[in-house]
């Protein structure tokens, strides 16, 4: 059962490796790039260090390089083979990639940000981690998707081939648990048809 759900695990992520090449796919493409600006709008711009958690193969962590050269950024995933391949496609960049699980993060970060992951993690877990890893003042900026029929079936996708749950977030449970952990928060919608949203929490 193990090795089921471990090879399954190493097919999703090829499946979401995929995801860069979501230029051929013009609605993949918009969800993708509205979501990536709507983030890069919100860090600060005196946040000197940026994380991105879960960052896959880090075409992320290498766009908010581009956008703001003079930062340090992280790109920080559990996945052994993304890590490897965002190496491979970024050596040179400046950019940090390491494999490590978000939990296990000591190091303190400016900014951190997430492109639709931590609607895999457990709320008030990952709030109390993210307090442990952000600099006082922290900003943290997180995109998040709600149901749709997209979102629904690739929830079945990933119960499959995974073996895991992805449990859809109550946006006002999200904004509760936040001021519960310490946060000053806000939600923004970002995409209707993708049920997109951004989640910016602060110190
Ligand atoms: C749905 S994919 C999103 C990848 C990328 N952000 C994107 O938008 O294409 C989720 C990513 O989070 C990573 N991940 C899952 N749990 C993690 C954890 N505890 N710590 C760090 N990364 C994690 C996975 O390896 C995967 O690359």
């Amino acid at each position: 059962m193990f090795i089921i759900r471990g090879l399954g695990r190493r097919y999703y992520e090829r499946f979401a490796m995929m995801r860069e090449y979501a230029f051929l796919f013009p609605i993949l493409f918009r969800w993708r790039k509205r979501v990536w600006k709507a983030i890069i709008d919100e860090i600060p711009r005196e946040a000197e260090s940026i994380a991105e958690i879960g960052c896959g193969v880090g075409s992320f962590s290498a766009y908010i390089k581009r956008k703001f050269g003079n930062k340090m950024i992280y790109g920080i995933d559990s996945s052994c083979g993304a890590i490897h391949k965002a190496k491979e496609r970024y050596s040179g960049r400046g950019i940090i990639f390491l494999r490590e699980n978000f939990f296990n993060l000591n190091e303190k970060f400016d900014c951190v940000v997430s492109v639709h992951v931590f609607i895999l993690f457990d709320v008030k877990e990952f709030y109390k981690q993210l307090k442990r890893i952000l600099s006082p003042d922290g900003t943290a900026i997180l995109s998040f998707t709600l149901p749709t029929p997209f979102t629904r079936l690739h929830r079945i996708f990933y119960k499959i081939v995974v073996g895991d749950d992805i449990v859809f977030k109550e946006p006002d449970f999200l904004l509760q648990q936040a001021s519960a952990h310490g946060f000053s928060s806000y939600l923004k919608k970002i995409d209707w048809s993708e049920g997109s949203f951004l989640l910016k929490l602060k110190i």
